[in-house]
């Protein structure tokens, strides 16, 4: 069985020092200040539209993924071993959509147009996988959660090489990492319950990835 290694995932919160990715250095070259700045300051108006397209495609993320466990339960709910499971991951993403959508509406920042699609689509594929079996159900899981924890992962990079974080930011990357050890739970969890014994896994898995892929790459412009 392989798990996902939190410890090795992204370098410690406060640490400004990761410059060495494209991504790093994309996020350095938006928001590097001449300047030391207080962390109460405000942020920069680089700063608000560098981490808008971010808080936007999380919450549709967190739509998509509170939507998913609904459908799975919708199929699988009545089996008394399963449900609490699904409804303890429902709950930590009901969790993570509140947070999100709290930061939307500190940072005033337009939620996605889309997110009757992430709700629709969210719950075609948890219900539509769970209706395949338990074991597709928990592929769709494991698949998901491998996308978005790499997500957040990578979120995690570009806000911890922003210089002098204020408070906001700060509070941003403790919100992701909080989300972010969540959802490697639930990959955990569907790995310990049969993830892998699903037809067809390595297609499921590759057909769930990619749409997740393209889900983000949608939800952070639209
Ligand atoms: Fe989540
Ligand atoms: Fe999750």
């Amino acid at each position: 069985m392989v798990k996902r290694t939190l410890a090795t995932q992204i370098p410690p919160l406060n640490n400004n020092n990761n410059s060495s990715s494209s991504s790093s250095s994309s996020a350095n070259n938006n928001t590097t200040h001449s300047a030391p700045l207080p962390n109460h300051r405000e942020l920069t108006d680089e700063e608000k539209e560098f981490i808008a397209p971010m808080i936007r495609v999380d919450q549709s993320g967190e739509v998509g993924a509170y939507y998913i466990y609904k459908g799975q339960i919708a199929v699988l709910g009545h089996d008394p071993k399963l449900r609490p499971l699904l409804e303890m991951m429902w709950d930590q993403e009901r969790g993570h959509l509140e947070l999100f959508s709290g930061l939307i509406s500190e940072h005033r920042v337009r939620p996605s147009l889309l997110r009757p699609l992430w709700e629709v689509a969210g719950f075609a594929v948890g219900a539509g996988t769970a209706l395949l079996g338990k074991e597709a159900a928990m592929a769709c899981t494991e698949a998901v959660e491998t996308v978005i924890g790499d997500h957040y992962n990578d979120q995690l990079r570009e806000l911890q090489a922003i210089r002098n974080p204020n408070e906001q930011i700060k509070y941003l990357c403790k919100t992701v990492a909080k989300c972010r050890d969540e959802e490697l739970e639930h990959h955990d969890i569907a790995v310990d319950h049969d993830a892998r014994q699903a037809p067809l896994h390595s297609l499921l898995s590759a057909v769930i990835k990619q749409g997740c892929k393209t889900a983000i790459w949608v939800a952070s412009r639209v």
